[in-house]
């Protein structure tokens, strides 16, 4: 992808965008928002804001980048002017910001896979003080996320179309086949009904507006929208991909691995007799038990297995977290690419640095009294993604409806959709996008604030 260039094939980018849209966000994060918010309940708004607000969203992020041919600053600046460009740098600065947090989960998945591997993680009397421990632990911290993001900065430096391209194409089945065996075997486990139950009948009495906004926020985290990642991936298409049924096999691929993983996760969490409601350390505590009940060297294999695979997860999405400022100095700066990604990669790890010391190794990071008592980690994850993604759509919706205007978006479109234009599918889209969108979203942000 280096200096403009593009992905290889349609396939390409399908697997690039939904190997940023697959990650943590899928396995590790909508797992405890599930827990936290009412179970079936959230999973059901989840999929209805998926569906109805950021697929919408996602053709157009993938539109305008891909008919401006910039980075996320410059493809709103050259079709809306200067001033439209600052919603691609807030874009970029959401990204910066969620990757300095991203990172930091990413070192435990990747220290997890270490620990289960080559050490005796399994061996451990309560994986829940485990995982306490292990995150207050600030050198395996610094030690892993610091590999994290080397990895990812070199692959950047790479480009994404020959090695990032070509290991996901493998890696994402092997996901899915590896979530699919744990899920068959976590169903036999006394009490996994229950678990089923929490996940799959929806409860009305837990509907408020705490359970829609996180999903909401949750369904942008997830699809990588809001933040001009896709705006980014746009464009390094070309003008006869079919944006729409791209977009569709995107949301489809990101929906079902985190559908899986909620599949996985609960039957576990209540056969252990865990609370679904222990937040970001669910699935580093459920886990682990499963593994052990494997017996020592089928669960060090499984184990190790499943958080390899979670890393390349996790790498795909730190890809194209990085990618966004790198495109964005690349293209307006006119700086090395080189410099640019070592420069950057260096930056964000020391932004990240006060949301890894705020899981216990530095107290005033950890528990801000004037932030509920959450942590560092919590507030930035909860300021540049939950709050500030939709608004990113929301921005971009106002931009569509406003500036670049509905029949643009649908000349863009029908390039590699020839019978787009009167169809169904345009309706839907553009009332989406330039009616309800920016009313719903703005009215939830007004709501939030
Ligand atoms: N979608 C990623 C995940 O679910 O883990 C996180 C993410 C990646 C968010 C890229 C935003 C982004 F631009």
């Amino acid at each position: 992808m280096a200096n403009r260039g593009g992905f290889s094939s349609r396939i390409g980018f399908i697997v690039a965008a939904a190997g940023s849209a697959v990650g943590l966000g899928n396995i590790w994060k909508f797992p405890y928002e599930v827990g936290q918010n009412g179970g079936a309940m959230f999973l059901l708004v989840y999929l209805l804001c998926t569906f109805i607000i950021c697929f919408p969203i996602m053709v157009g992020e993938i539109a305008i980048g891909r008919h401006a041919k910039r980075d996320a600053y410059g493809s709103y600046a050259t079709i809306g002017g200067k001033k439209w460009g600052y919603i691609g740098l807030f874009g970029i600065l959401c990204g910066i910001m969620i990757l300095s947090f991203y990172n930091v989960v990413a070192g435990w998945a990747f220290g997890y896979f270490i620990e289960i591997s080559f050490s005796n993680l399994l061996a451990e009397t309560s994986f829940s003080e485990f995982f306490g421990r292990y995150t207050a632990d600030f050198g395996d911290n610094l030690i892993f996320s610091v590999c994290f993001m080397i990895i990812t900065a070199f692959i950047v430096v790479k480009g994404v179309s020959g090695g990032i391209e070509r290991a996901s194409k493998i890696l994402m089945p092997m996901l899915y086949v590896i979530l699919i065996g744990l899920i068959i075997y976590s169903l036999t486990l006394e009490n996994a009904m229950d678990g089923i139950r929490f996940y799959l009948l929806p409860d009305i009495t837990k509907l408020n507006a705490e359970t829609i906004y996180s999903a909401l926020g949750q369904a942008f985290f997830s699809l990588s929208l809001g933040m001009g990642a896709l705006v980014t991936y746009g464009s390094y298409i070309d003008k006869n991909q079919n944006i729409v049924g791209s977009a569709a096999m995107i949301s489809i691929m990101d929906v079902s691995v985190a559908f899986l993983a909620g599949l996985l996760i609960f039957p576990l969490v209540f056969s252990q007799g865990q609370t679904p409601s222990e937040g970001p350390g669910l699935v580093f505590v459920a886990l682990p038990g499963v593994f052990n009940a494997m017996g020592p060297l089928v669960g060090r294999i499984v184990g190790g297995g499943f958080f390899l695979l979670l890393c390349f997860a996790a790498l795909t999405s730190t890809i194209s977290l990085l990618e966004v400022p790198v495109a964005y100095l690349v293209d307006e700066k006119k700086l090395p690419r080189k410099a640019v990604v070592w420069g950057l990669a260096a930056f964000i790890f020391v932004v990240g640095l006060p949301s890894m010391l705020s899981q216990g190794a530095v107290r005033a990071f950890s528990s801000m009294s004037w932030y509920g008592d959450k942590s560092f980690l919590d507030f930035v994850s909860e300021v540049f993604s939950d709050i500030s993604l939709p608004l990113g759509g929301c921005l971009m919706s106002i931009f569509i409806a406003v500036r670049w205007k509905k029949h643009n978006l649908s000349e863009e479109i029908s390039h590699g959709f020839p019978n787009y234009k009167g169809s169904i599918h345009e309706k839907i889209i553009n009332t989406m996008i330039t009616v309800i969108s920016p009313v719903l979203l703005g009215f939830m942000f007004i709501n939030t604030v």
